[in-house]
């Protein structure tokens, strides 16, 4: 034992030794707990987050669960929408009882009556002299409906954003698949899990069944790059007389977009045609949503271009829910076992972690740097705002290139170099994503690639004749 009680690093590496390898219990929650004046939830609380599908409203209202807040959305008889904190401000009654009305929605206790942005429009049993409905009003929230999917802010009114329109909101030919999935468990563990493109590998690919395709069995040299929204989260291969880059995309705080993983690696293309675009949401500390849509289109090769294999805790693709029998998913579990099974919350100060989880680390250290610039008063320093009316460049994008010869991109350090090399292509291009920029890139991509393995050629001359 050392001085502090804690076994000291000797006794924690002998065998049998689980006494003296107890995980620690308590975890530190700056960087997981969302609910009103945590420091992650209020600068969680300066973005627009998904709730829910478009197609779950009807003409009734629905509680919902935001960022630790109780609430309720409804469209009024209008057609407007109103998202209330939950419980009625005259004696707590919750509104999912309320009756909608023209203008808003009414209490069905006493009968008072809230427009959609919280004011008070009447209070019928008090006298006709009575102020009060001028002292108090309902908190209310923004909400949109964009992508068929309903949309909140949840900031200061002040400080509302643009909505960001993602330019793969914006292709030709794109036809939308909205999503929603519960996951029981903190919203930083479905973001760590886009920000670990490794598991692809082994959960997708090597000890879990086939879920992606075959060329994801191979060892990727892994990067992550920044963009102005994040960073690219990026896997590049050799495969076969092929180089395979999948660049999937973090954009600050929980938005991630990504390639298919069903590319079989068998003929050239460059696309920056992503296709899914998720949100993880935070509906408390220990709910979370994986919203989005899936974009189906000529060049994203989605599982499945029926829009009825999509909805709640609908997406096809194995191991996304619960849904399977226990054993089944014990047999090959997925991406849900994987995010679910620590616990709600991961206590993080009992992990051990690699080289290859160097995309986590720096979400988190990148994380913690925004947090505190809210908690200082000032805007952080990603994502970059969008421009006025314009949408947001972004850059998941996946290519596949013939390698000019079989000695080319010889070790996992020159696969890694010509990847990183080509996804700043996309960066630097900064064009928003369309077949035009696919064009573009492909052109630069390849002539890097026959630079840099003209180089890597003339130093293994070199090295050669050195020898
Ligand atoms: S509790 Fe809502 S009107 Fe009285
Ligand atoms: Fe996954």
């Amino acid at each position: 034992m050392t001085s502090s009680g804690k076994p000291d690093r000797a006794a924690r590496k002998l065998a049998f030794s689980g006494y003296h390898n107890r995980p620690a219990e308590g975890a530190d929650t700056f960087l997981t707990a969302v609910g009103p004046g945590t420091p992650c939830g209020e600068y969680m609380r300066r973005f627009w987050h998904p709730f829910m599908l478009a197609s779950e409203l009807d003409d009734l209202p629905v509680p919902v669960r935001l960022l630790g807040e109780d609430l309720v959305v409804f469209r009024d008889r209008s057609g407007r929408l109103g998202l209330l904190h939950r419980y009625c401000i005259h004696r707590g009654v919750s509104l999912e009882f309320g009756i909608i009305a023209e203008q808003g929605i009414r209490c069905c206790y006493h009968g008072w009556h809230f427009d959609i942005d919280g004011t008070v429009l009447e209070t019928p049993a008090e006298p006709s002299t009575s102020r009060i409905r001028h002292d108090f009003c309902q908190g209310a929230y923004r909400v949109v409906e964009r992508h068929g999917l309903l949309f909140a802010y949840m900031g200061p009114p002040g400080e509302t954003p643009e909505f960001p329109l993602y330019d793969t909101f914006a292709f030709e030919d794109d036809k939308l698949a909205p999503f929603k999935m519960n996951v029981p468990c903190n919203w930083l563990q479905i973001t760590e899990n886009a920000c670990d493109p490794i598991h692809n590998a082994f959960l997708h690919a090597i000890v879990s069944g086939q879920q992606f395709a075959p060329a994801f069995k191979v060892m990727p040299a892994l990067d992550f790059l920044r963009t102005p929204q994040g960073f690219l989260s990026m896997a590049t291969r050799k495969v076969g007389e092929f180089v395979f880059l999948r660049a999937g995309e973090i954009i600050f705080p929980n938005v991630a977009q990504f390639p298919t993983g069903t590319n079989p690696v068998r003929e050239e293309s460059v696309l920056g045609h992503p296709t899914l675009t998720r949100w993880a949401v935070p509906l408390d500390d220990y709910h979370s949503l994986y919203i989005g849509a899936v974009h189906i289109n000529p060049y994203s090769r989605a599982r499945s271009e029926r829009l009825e294999d999509y909805g709640v805790d609908k997406l096809p693709f194995i191991g996304q829910t619960a849904d399977r029998p226990y054993h089944e998913r014990q047999l090959e579990p997925g991406d849900y076992d994987a995010m679910v099974s620590p616990g709600p919350i991961v206590n993080r100060s009992n992990e051990h972690l690699g080289t290859a989880d160097r995309g986590v680390v720096q979400f988190r250290r990148m994380l913690a740097a925004a947090i505190k610039a809210v908690q200082a008063g000032q805007a952080p320093e990603l994502p970059r705002l969008p421009e006025h009316g314009r949408p947001v460049v972004t850059y998941a994008h996946e290519t596949v290139l013939r390698l000019p010869h079989g000695n080319a991109l010889a070790d996992q350090k020159a696969v890694a170099e010509f990847g990183a090399r080509a996804a700043q292509v996309f960066i630097d291009l900064d064009m928003r994503a369309s077949v035009e920029r696919n064009a573009r890139a492909a052109d630069k991509i390849r002539n890097a690639l026959d630079e840099f393995c003209m180089r890597e050629a003339a130093s293994q001359a070199g090295q050669e004749a050195a020898t």
